[in-house]
């Protein structure tokens, strides 16, 4: 399928998802954001791939949040569908059953660090910048800003970056959990990519099952995600991966996984 504002390209089981409105920093308009939701729902669909790897195109932004232009006109009843329209299209990424790594090549503020949360792990390039700064314009994160942030970094965290609206650099995000790892920018694709190709060198329903036990965790409580863990636990028990894996093991070999 042809995009507009997108690039998709599918390489040895990875979906490479990139951004592509570099001249506006890939800020996200209605058009990015629907494409952006056809895509994913696309690659969900899609057994030919098991990992996306996201990013936006250039060397300076990855997605420099929501486009501003197309905010002006909302009032209280437009807003709220604005906010739940987006919203709908970073669960769409966070509940894609398959993992999605953002490689964050550039500026990532508003929706652009919103986006980076929707995904499930995050590298940056040393000259990403994060920052919530939608109190500068009268209003707060959101597509998921005020819930995904407080829970990933802790909410005083979370509320310094968004009632300042200040921006934080590369390093400080990872000092404070909100990305993984930081590479230089030459290195950031091949970093994800490498990761990527790691992944899918598991068992895949082992990874799948692990991604959703673990994405369980905004919703249920210690106990409710211990039995859901222990239900997905045993379903591994019956694949044919477990019994290769576990085999490979005793005869130290590698596995030969088959994804069944
Ligand atoms: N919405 C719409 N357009 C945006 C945008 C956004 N969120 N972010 C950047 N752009 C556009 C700029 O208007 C400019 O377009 P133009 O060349 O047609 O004037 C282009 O992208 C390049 O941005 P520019 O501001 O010239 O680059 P810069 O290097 O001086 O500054 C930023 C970079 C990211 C600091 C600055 O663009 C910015 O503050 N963007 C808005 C960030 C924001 O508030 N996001 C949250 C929105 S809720």
């Amino acid at each position: 399928m042809g995009y507009q504002t997108l690039l998709v390209e599918n390489r040895n089981r990875i979906a490479f998802v990139t951004i592509n409105r570099p001249d506006k920093l890939n800020a996200l308009n209605a058009q990015a954001k629907a494409e952006l939701k056809a895509a994913f729902e696309g690659i969900r669909d899609d057994s030919e791939i098991d990992v996306v790897v996201l990013t936006g195109a250039g060397e300076k932004g990855f997605v420099a949040g929501t486009d501003i232009k197309e905010l002006t006109q909302l009032d209280e009843q437009s807003g709220k569908s604005f906010s739940e329209g987006g919203q709908a299209v970073f669960n769409t990424i966070e509940n894609l059953g398959k993992p999605v790594i953002a490689a964050v090549n550039g500026y990532a503020l508003g929706g652009g660090t919103e986006l980076a949360l929707a995904c499930h792990i995050r590298i940056a390039s040393e000259n990403a910048k994060f920052g919530q700064p939608e109190v500068n314009l009268g209003i707060i994160p959101g597509y998921g800003g005020t819930q995904r942030l407080a829970r990933l970094v802790g909410k005083g965290r979370a509320l310094e970056m968004i009632l300042s609206g200040d921006q934080i650099d590369a390093q400080e995000a990872l000092r404070i959990g909100l990305v993984n790892k930081v590479v230089p920018l030459p290195d950031l694709l091949k970093t994800a990519e490498a990761l990527a190709t790691k992944i899918i060198s598991k068992g895949q329903i082992a990874v799948k099952l692990a991604l959703q036990s673990v994405n369980a965790t905004h919703e249920l409580s210690l106990a409710a995600g211990q039995s859901l863990e222990a239900e997905l636990f045993g379903r591994c028990c019956k694949s044919e991966d477990f019994k290769e894996g576990t085999t490979a093991f005793l005869e130290k070999r590698k596995p030969v996984f088959k994804n069944k």
